[in-house]
């Protein structure tokens, strides 16, 4: 069956962007988050991310139109019953996600693939509490999702070859390359980048270099785009505290555990970019390094 109507649970940063990508492809598309506030967020962030690539000629005045008429939002879980893939973007809490999967499971008809955009659980713990575990896959895209050209497409121990065909299909037909990640923690990226970024934050907690300097270094030397610090606040940092979590919890190695410096700041508010304050303060224009009780102006 082909994939008309697409589903996305969650309309913060990653479900805005998959519903941004996925109406943007020509899928009928349809978002929901728990409340209006939220849902408005997401809307008027796909709207600047969308009128920004207009102004870049990325994007077609009357392709932007057509994506967002192809776009509705709602805080109804029901919303989503005939939508031929549901991708779930929600916050990364096993149970809250498997809530909404045993609602869906009763009111989708057979056909419906479910795709978790989990950053660090495995899918398959999602599959085994729906009665559809051949039709579950991992879809993970990446932050910002209209610029970043990856998806991992995830096949879990249950998923058969048809759904992770019908999958990877989908993921490419977004414009998007595809790679093939087996069930693990932290797929591909996620097991080699969150040991780096943790590394990142370790280093400024021991006083190796300062914020601007640790970030330049990785920026000019490496030629990153972004320096760790900097992706971090991009990311959120209760965000990558919550992946940290999780791939400790199923590693046990030291190096995914999250160190103290970013479970304090997480503990302050410091969620990042998305609240204004992370390794730098971005209530000013440009971003200054915070200070963050290490002794000195970082
Ligand atoms: N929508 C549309 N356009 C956007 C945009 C968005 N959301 N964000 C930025 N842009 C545009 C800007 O308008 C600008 O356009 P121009 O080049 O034509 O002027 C262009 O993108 C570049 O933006 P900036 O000048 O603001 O900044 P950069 O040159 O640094 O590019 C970036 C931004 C693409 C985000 C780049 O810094 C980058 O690639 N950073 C690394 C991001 C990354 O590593 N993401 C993965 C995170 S890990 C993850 O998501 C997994 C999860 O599980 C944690």
């Amino acid at each position: 069956m082909n994939i008309k109507k697409v589903g996305v649970l969650g309309c913060g940063l990653m479900g805005s962007g998959i519903a941004q990508a996925s109406a943007t492809a020509g899928y009928t598309t349809i978002a929901r988050d728990v409340g209006e506030p939220v849902l408005e967020k997401g809307r008027s962030g796909i709207l600047k991310s969308m009128g920004r690539l207009v102004e870049k000629g990325k994007l077609a005045a009357g392709d932007r139109d057509a994506a967002t008429a192809r776009l509705s939002f709602s805080t109804r879980v029901a919303d989503l019953k005939d939508c031929d893939i549901i991708i779930e973007a929600v916050t990364e809490d096993l149970e809250l996600k498997n809530r909404l999967w045993q609602e869906l499971d009763a009111i989708c008809p057979a056909h419906t693939i479910f795709a978790s955009n989990t950053s660090s659980l495995t899918i398959a713990a999602m599959a085994a509490a729906t009665k559809r575990a051949d039709r579950f896959v991992g879809l993970h895209f990446f932050n910002p999702v209209p610029l970043m050209p990856l998806v991992e497409v995830v096949r879990t121990v249950t998923t058969s070859p048809e759904t992770f065909d019908r999958a990877y299909a989908f993921a490419k037909s977004l414009g998007k390359e595809a790679v093939t990640a087996n069930d693990n923690p932290g797929f591909i990226v996620n097991l080699l980048l969150v040991p780096f970024l943790l590394d990142a934050a370790r280093a400024l907690e021991r006083g190796i270099a300062t914020t601007a300097d640790l970030d330049r270094a990785m920026q000019l030397g490496c030629g990153h785009p972004m320096g760790p610090l900097t992706l971090m606040d991009y990311i959120g940092l209760d965000t990558v505290v919550k992946i940290a979590d999780i791939m400790f919890d199923a590693y046990r190695e030291p190096r995914y555990s999250a160190p103290p410096l970013l479970q304090r700041m997480v503990i302050a508010g410091f969620h990042g970019r998305k609240n204004g304050r992370g390794f730098y303060d971005y209530s000013v224009d440009p971003a200054v390094p915070s200070e963050l009780g290490l002794g000195g102006k970082r």
